[in-house]
């Protein structure tokens, strides 16, 4: 289907990614994520459009229409993705923000790419987008593109989320950029982040660095003539899309392939799953110690119980990710060369990623599900499995250190670090009589369906609508949702 290409759009996205793949012939193709489905009604609605990087070095690509969505591709070079997406993003910010979990790397050349390139986003956004406009940026990668489109766009609404957790201003503090990212950040009317935990670090970072007065979620900042504006800094917990989970869950076909896994795996007991980037957040060492030192105590039995690890390729090229699943997989070999039997695997490892029917499968095969993070924004994939769940079945064992945590109180909640009482809750979950399986799961399943991806968004663009009434009166346009 074709649409008239806006000149200009009432509602704008700035990610960087673009919600579409490239496959090897060319053809674009819409990207599994959860954030495409919540904003695509929005986007239809207010002549959206959607600036992000196509994902691959050098590739330039005119503007152009797909399902119903303008976008607007970004060319990064091999430097930028080297220096920006690699470099700042993926090897300061993010291991910074999730608690040092390795080591940030302090690079200036490393920032230097990264504003330049935020001005590159900035600068597409600040052209796409109509008088009045509503512009949303997400991620840790654009930290600063609020600011840049205040400066170029003031006429314009501008909304920031925060995938990725918040630090504590202990570990925040290290950044030598800190106060140019929080004045970057502070650029939006409304800041969201995962978890409460989140906004309140943000709030500490404003207070203690830039010495901002901050008022319940209110943040007051100075706007350089006198005057404050007031930018809002508060949690807004991201979900998914759960009935199109539910729906996959109840066909026939998935429902199969399900009952094919299980016997692929030569039908045990229990299989355990964990389904993860292959990122040094996720646990997946500490999971698997677990399960290696139950196995090694008789506790378990390869013939009897089989864990079941998706690690998805991520971040190849930064030496922590390469390293990383060196480790993972010495660790798989070590365990499965002990464990495995002729007819049964103690780990079936999967470096691959798979399309939503194999994954919700996967889900109703699993009797267990381990998230084991040992720092995580939200952590989608507990909400996948409790919305698969469509038979009140199965069990989600969860770190109290992924924002699912604070939804998922029902969940078995665990401190990854603490191997004694992963090992504990990984029996008692094996072990869990089917009724108590049923109660955790129907309050899960509660929580999934009522906060759903699209109570998400539009919770936040009611935000975004009210902080435009506040401080402009009604726009022409407004994308309140229908
Ligand atoms: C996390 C981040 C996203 C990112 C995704 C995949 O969920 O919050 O911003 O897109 O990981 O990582 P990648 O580096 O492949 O985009």
């Amino acid at each position: 289907m074709t649409t008239p290409t806006p000149e200009r759009a009432d509602f704008v996205v700035v990610a960087n990614r673009l919600p579409v793949d490239r496959a090897e012939n060319g053809e674009w193709r819409r990207s599994p994520g959860g954030l495409v489905t919540a904003l695509e009604p929005m986007m239809r609605r207010a002549d959206g459009a959607w600036v992000g990087w196509p994902g691959q070095a050098d590739l330039e690509v005119e503007p152009f229409e797909f399902e119903g969505t303008h976008l607007v591709p970004i060319v990064l070079s091999a430097e930028d993705v080297e220096l920006y997406y690699e470099g700042f993003s993926n090897d300061t910010i993010w291991p910074l923000y999730h608690d040092v979990i390795a080591a940030p790397r302090y690079s200036r050349v490393w920032w230097e790419s990264y504003v330049r390139v935020n001005q590159r986003f900035a600068e597409a956004a600040a052209e796409v987008a109509a008088e009045g406009a509503t512009i949303w940026v997400q991620d840790y990668q654009l930290q600063l593109v609020p600011k840049m489109l205040r400066e170029l766009r003031p006429d314009v609404t501008i909304g920031y989320f925060h995938h990725i957790p918040f630090p504590a201003y202990g570990l925040y503090s290290q950044l030598p950029w800190r106060r140019q990212v929080l004045e970057g950040l502070l650029g939006a009317d409304v800041i969201g982040f995962q978890r409460v935990a989140d906004a309140g670090n943000f709030a500490r970072a404003v207070r203690r660095q830039l010495r901002y007065d901050t008022k319940a979620s209110g943040i007051s900042v100075p706007m350089g003539d006198g005057r404050t504006r007031i930018a809002l800094a508060k949690a807004f917990p991201i979900s998914i899309d759960a009935e199109s989970y539910a729906e996959l869950a109840r066909s026939p076909e998935v429902q199969a392939r399900a009952r094919e896994i299980r016997e692929g795996l030569g039908n045990p007991r229990k299989i355990l799953l964990g389904v993860d980037r292959l990122d040094y957040t996720k646990g997946i060492r500490h999971r698997m110690k677990a399960f290696g030192e139950l196995l090694t105590d008789h506790k378990v039995d390869a013939s009897d119980v089989t864990l079941v690890q998706v690690a998805s390729p991520s971040r190849e090229r930064v030496v922590a990710y390469a390293q990383l699943r060196d480790e993972i997989e010495l660790t798989v070999g070590r365990i499965n060369g002990t464990f495995d039997t002729m007819g049964h695997t103690a780990i079936r490892y999967l470096h691959h990623g798979y399309p939503r029917e194999e994954m919700v499968a996967l889900f109703l095969a699993a009797d267990v599900m381990l998230v084991t993070a040992l720092r995580d924004g939200m952590n989608l994939v507990a909400k996948e499995y409790v919305a698969s769940r469509i038979d009140n079945r199965g069990v989600l064992v969860l770190s109290e250190f992924a924002g699912a945590a604070d939804e998922l109180g029902s969940a078995l909640l665990i401190n990854p670090h603490d191997i004694v009482g992963l090992k504990d809750t990984i029996m008692r979950a094996i072990e869990m009589p089917g009724a108590e399986q049923g109660r955790r799961m129907r309050s899960l399943r509660r929580r999934v369906f009522e906060h759903d991806v699209e109570a998400w968004s539009q919770s936040f663009v009611a935000a975004l609508d009210a902080a435009r009434r506040r401080d402009r009166g009604p726009g022409p346009r407004e994308v309140a949702p229908a």
